[in-house]
């Protein structure tokens, strides 16, 4: 507290809200966490910053966050609690719908109640479904082709009217795929289940899972396997730092993607987690999950102009640093990580 302004984190227990804490305790703001524990671990945040408060609770909850604006002197809040998992959109909607439209709203009035205006959004590359063009520019159509992406498209529009209406300054940052690990402070990837190609091949270089089934290698891609741009949640975290930045008496920034540029094949990621682990990684080939689109690739044009942000980390460190912190916490976070403030 004191005061410094302080950060209201939503989702700062996941994995990479986990990191955006530890980016924002480094930068001098104070962070406060608001969680409710269902996919991220309390003890990613005792890692991130060992004084940052961890309230576990809903972000719809207007009481609670007007009460925690006031008592932390929150000035702004990254908003990334949410569901995540673009396969299980599909077959539940209304989840999505729920926790990250309906969710989202409840918590955009309540810190516009309390007086704050500044909002960093957790968006994603999902809202441009299969694009017509890479790079993707952020002014390209939006045409998601999940529930998922539907829910942070919706959200982003919730958030330009709210600009609008009530001078709400904020940026939508487009992720594009989060990679890596910091084991220094021991802060990974740990999500259950695992859908993420790089984890997976990790733990199938380390025998701790079985081989990797390669999604499809038949798209029209060089080698035939997808491509994605692959950011590391360490750079990720630092262009959130930039837009509390650049929003604090700066103009609202709208989207702005976070990616590096680069893409790299399935087959690529496989050679790099080969070299990172030092094993190879045991796969084979199955058919293609459903919508994937065959390359999605960040035009990073706009998070270096706006943000003055580029990422500084390659797919070789972020596959490294996940593979270290794999060895350090082979089984990832402890289960039970003890009671978060209420
Ligand atoms: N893949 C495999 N085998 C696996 C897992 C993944 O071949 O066992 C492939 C996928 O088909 C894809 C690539 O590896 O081509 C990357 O897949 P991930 O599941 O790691 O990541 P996605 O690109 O599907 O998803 C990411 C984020 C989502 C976000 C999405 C935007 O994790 O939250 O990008 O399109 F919505």
């Amino acid at each position: 507290m004191g005061d410094a302004r302080a950060i209201l984190v939503t989702g700062g227990a996941g994995y990479i809200g986990s990191f955006v804490v530890r980016a924002c305790v480094r930068s001098g703001m104070p962070a406060v966490v608001l969680d409710d524990a269902s996919t991220g671990h309390l003890e990613a945040v005792r890692r991130a910053g060992s004084d940052v408060a961890a309230v576990r609770g809903h972000v719809g909850d207007q009481a609670l966050v007007r009460a925690l604006v006031t008592e932390h002197r929150i000035t702004a809040c990254v908003h990334l609690a949410g569901s995540s998992r673009v396969g299980e959109s599909t077959g539940n909607p209304l989840k999505y719908f729920q926790n990250n439209v309906a969710e989202g709203v409840g918590l955009l009035e309540a810190l516009l109640g309390a007086g704050v205006r500044q909002f960093v959004f957790s968006s994603s590359a999902a809202v441009y479904g299969p694009p017509a063009q890479v790079p993707i520019v952020e002014d390209a159509a939006l045409r998601p082709i999940s529930p998922y992406g539907d829910t942070k498209m919706v959200l982003e529009r919730v958030l330009e009217r709210l600009h609008e209406a009530h001078g709400l300054r904020y940026a939508a940052l487009r992720y594009f795929n989060a990679a890596g690990a910091d084991p220094e402070s021991g802060l990974g990837e740990d999500h259950d289940p695992e859908t993420h190609l790089i984890p997976l091949a990790v733990d199938a270089a380390m025998g701790q899972r079985p081989p990797l089934t390669v999604f499809g290698d038949d798209y029209p891609t060089p080698d035939g396997t997808c491509i994605r741009d692959y950011v590391d949640v360490r750079d990720v975290a630092t262009a959130h730092v930039a837009a509390l930045a650049a929003l604090e008496g700066g103009p609202s920034l709208g989207a702005i993607n976070l990616g590096t540029g680069r893409g790299h094949s399935v087959m690529e990621v496989l050679r790099a987690v080969t070299a990172g682990v030092g094993r190879p990684v045991p796969h084979s080939v199955g058919p293609r999950r459903a919508g994937d689109p065959p390359v999605l690739v960040a035009s990073g044009e706009r998070a270096r102009t706006v943000l003055g942000w580029a990422p500084r980390y390659a797919l070789a460190d972020s596959v490294a640093a996940a593979a270290a912190w794999r060895r350090a916490w082979p089984r990832g976070y402890p289960a039970h990580t003890g009671a978060a403030e209420s």
